[in-house]
């Protein structure tokens, strides 16, 4: 039951939210991003993070990982630049002034990342995104749900919602939860699932028709990530980046079920395909 401060994310929303790249522009116009996550095994969710939030159009993308996904990072995203946040997990989170963080892909929660988590986020106040294990971290640590800067972005998959929020009876339930916590805590909740839906401070709803069940895969939230945490680098507001970052997330998905079937596409494919709907999108505009 739809109320009429909810939205159908369609195509000319998209239009009007797209801007395109300026002729004369140089990579600062297009922000810093700090894609932090990673842990020993679990380094390939920072990987496709990283390579998500380049493929999105950040001027600079960082990854902040522990040591010991130096080569595999330094090899596998050799645009991003690395910065070294431990040893096996993350111990550390480094501030870095006029950068957009997107937190949790692969993080694991052991103690001492989890203490860097909270240390990090008891100083920097600008918005930022949580995913993943800083959502599972917080979980943890409801009293200082609080911490999170206001008009970040989270986004939780229903079970890391419900870690968060509490349970629900049904999704109608856990909607009216979203608006209440999106509300409350001054955030965007995009909740993720086959339609995501996208609740802002103000309580209003969008839904996503984007995206397929080739996206049923792990690996697939942390492209999601990237993408919002380069948008919200370029300089889109909150909303406008969890609404055009989880279209093109979908759409990109489309593009790759179509070239490689929904049973074979990888994570990994959504991210390469990111290039062929910024064409599409520049083609609207012109
Ligand atoms: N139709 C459309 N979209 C879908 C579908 C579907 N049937 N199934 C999944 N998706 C989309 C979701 O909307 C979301 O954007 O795929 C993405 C899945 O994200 P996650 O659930 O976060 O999955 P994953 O990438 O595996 O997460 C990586 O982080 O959240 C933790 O425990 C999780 O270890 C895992 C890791
Ligand atoms: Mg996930």
């Amino acid at each position: 039951t739809a109320q009429s401060d909810d939205f159908v994310i369609d195509d000319e929303l998209i239009t009007k939210i797209f801007k395109p790249r300026d002729h004369f522009s140089h990579k600062g116009n297009y922000g810093k991003c700090i894609i932090s996550g990673g842990s020993y095994g679990k380094m390939g969710a920072v990987v496709l993070a990283g390579k998500a939030a380049l493929h999105a159009g950040s001027g600079l993308t960082f990854v902040l990982a522990p040591g010991c996904g130096y080569n595999i990072l330094q090899t596998s995203c050799p645009e991003a630049m690395f910065i070294n946040g431990g040893e096996k997990v993350i111990s550390r989170i480094k501030i870095q002034q006029n950068s957009v963080y997107g937190i949790g892909s692969g993080m694991g929660t052991e103690d001492v990342t989890a203490k860097s988590l909270l240390m990090f986020l008891e100083t920097y106040h600008d918005p930022l995104v949580l995913d993943a294990d800083a959502l599972n971290i917080l979980s943890k640590e409801k009293h200082r749900l609080n911490l999170i800067p206001k008009k970040s972005i989270i986004t939780p998959h229903p079970k890391e919602f419900e870690r968060l929020f509490g349970t629900t009876e049904n999704s109608f339930e856990r909607l009216n939860l979203a608006r209440e916590k999106a509300k409350e805590l001054n955030i965007i909740i995009v909740l993720k699932d086959h339609h995501t839906q996208i609740i802002t401070p103000k309580e209003k709803v969008y839904y996503n028709v984007t995206g397929n069940s080739g996206l049923a895969k792990g690996g697939s939230g942390d492209v999601l990530t990237g993408i919002i945490t380069s948008l919200l680098a370029q300089k889109y507001s909150s909303e406008e980046a969890a609404v055009l970052g989880v279209w093109l997330h979908g759409k990109s998905a489309d593009s790759a079920a179509e070239k490689y079937s929904k049973e074979s596409m990888q994570p990994g494919n959504v991210v390469q395909e990111l290039g062929n709907v910024f064409l599409e999108l520049n083609k609207r505009k012109f």
